[in-house]
């Protein structure tokens, strides 16, 4: 137990009846409040996510110290918010930035928010839709000497990874990187994962909440070339003008009772027992990726939902997996479940439009907006960045003109 979660048990023993906010006063008034004890506005002892220089801190440092970067901000309204803030703070180094066209949405709208001028690095798909790896960058960079900051994603959300040889190169072009790593919050706490990018990259943001035991909203901005000036304070400063001024209590303790809690973990055994669980199934696909975390088998979620079993996502004939070391003894049941199951042989074909080369001007806020079929809208501008959720890559971007290209994919979901 961490200092925080220390410090809020010792308030709560010592509390007969609270008269703050919020309004369930810390009563379990059913299931749903069963954390209600620790959703505590600021109480003085709890310090202030504004500009913390307490408990909060010590956590940040604590944090920071596990990850080995120069300092860790926490947030816990999601990593947009880490995104927005790091990206803000790399503005004053350059107007022009390249940005990963297989990257989320939060990104782009990042970019806009701070006027950046954005040149987008393709990505090429295949047939289904997956995005292949970024493998060089070397011909992207002599092409555009003039970029003095690049945005990328790695991993990606099946746990693709960019080698981090590629961006030590880029690095030594004098060219700062930042990293959305927001699926990769635990490759620091085990060798049995891919290299964290907090190692080689200046800025990396993680959502903790992904793939670590903390609750939604946890989400940590690395800074970790201690080189940039006074950049701490310019993050600290941003993140108090765009996080909520309510920030939850609740998934503030999970951070603290994370670092505890991932201090004995066993990735080994999760990549041998996935290993193991692949072999033993050898009538089914599985898509490849570098963190042995990340499950993908070609077969139906229905047969697993019907059965208790609840995968992350589903798509084409693809379903995905988390394994964490919280479920791992879970596996059985899952296997279980895949034994009675039949592999989904058929493609389901999607075609990826092409990104636009540089990112499309914003719209003006008094432009007139009208929700429509995607199947109505030929011709139209875009006023928002469209795309599948997940992953929240946008393949039609907000100011873009809508082609043929964009209404035939018919994502699940939209982005709206
Ligand atoms: C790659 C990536 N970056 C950023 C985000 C945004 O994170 P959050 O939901 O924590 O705001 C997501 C969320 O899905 C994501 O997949």
């Amino acid at each position: 137990m961490g200092k925080l979660v220390d410090d809020l048990n010792k308030n709560n023993a010592n509390t007969k009846a609270r008269f703050h906010m919020p309004g369930h006063s810390g009563i379990t008034l059913s299931d749903v409040y069963s954390s209600a004890p620790y959703d505590v506005t600021e109480l003085g002892f709890n310090d202030n996510l504004n500009c913390p220089n307490g408990t909060l801190k010590e956590l940040e440092e604590n944090i920071s110290k596990v990850s080995k970067t120069y300092a860790s901000l926490l947030f816990t309204s999601g990593t947009t918010t880490s995104i927005f803030v790091g990206l803000g703070a790399l503005r004053k180094y350059s107007k022009k930035i390249a940005i990963d066209q297989f990257s989320h949405k939060s990104v782009f709208e990042g970019a806009r928010l701070w006027d950046y001028d954005v040149t987008i690095i393709p990505r090429e798909y295949d047939k289904e839709g997956m995005a292949k790896p970024l493998t060089s960058l070397d011909n992207f960079i002599a092409n555009h000497p003039d970029i003095k900051i690049i945005s990328l994603t790695s991993p990606d959300y099946l746990g693709i990874c960019i080698n981090s040889e590629e961006i030590k190169k880029i690095r030594d072009k004098d060219v700062l990187v930042f990293v959305d790593s927001a699926h990769g919050a635990h490759f620091k706490f085990s060798e049995a994962l891919p290299q964290a990018l907090t190692e080689v990259a200046d800025i990396v943001c993680e959502s903790w909440h992904k793939t670590l035991p903390v609750y939604t909203g946890g989400s940590v901005l690395q800074i970790c070339n201690d080189k940039l000036g006074n950049i701490i304070n310019v993050c600290t400063m941003l993140r108090a003008k765009l996080h909520t001024t309510s920030p939850s209590y609740v998934t503030l303790s999970s951070f603290d009772e994370s670092l505890s809690l991932m201090k004995d973990v066993d990735y080994d055994n999760i990549a041998e027992n996935v290993e193991a669980l692949k072999k033993n199934n050898p009538k089914f696909s599985y898509l490849e990726s570098d963190d042995p975390t990340k499950l993908t088998i070609n077969v139906s979620e229905d047969i697993f939902v019907a059965n208790g079993i609840i995968p992350e996502t589903s798509f084409g004939r693809w379903t995905n997996f988390i394994i964490t070391p919280f479920n791992m003894d879970k596996l059985p049941l899952l296997e279980h479940v895949l034994k009675k199951a039949k592999p989904i042989k058929k493609i389901h074909s999607v075609s990826i439009p092409k990104a636009p080369r540089k990112l499309p001007k914003k719209l003006k806020p008094e432009t007139e907006i009208v929700f429509i079929n995607i199947e109505d809208s030929l011709g139209y501008i875009s006023a928002t960045d469209v795309g599948s959720y997940p992953p929240g890559v946008p393949v039609l971007f907000e100011g873009q003109k809508i082609t043929k290209s964009h209404n035939q994919v018919t994502p699940p979901h939209f982005i709206t």
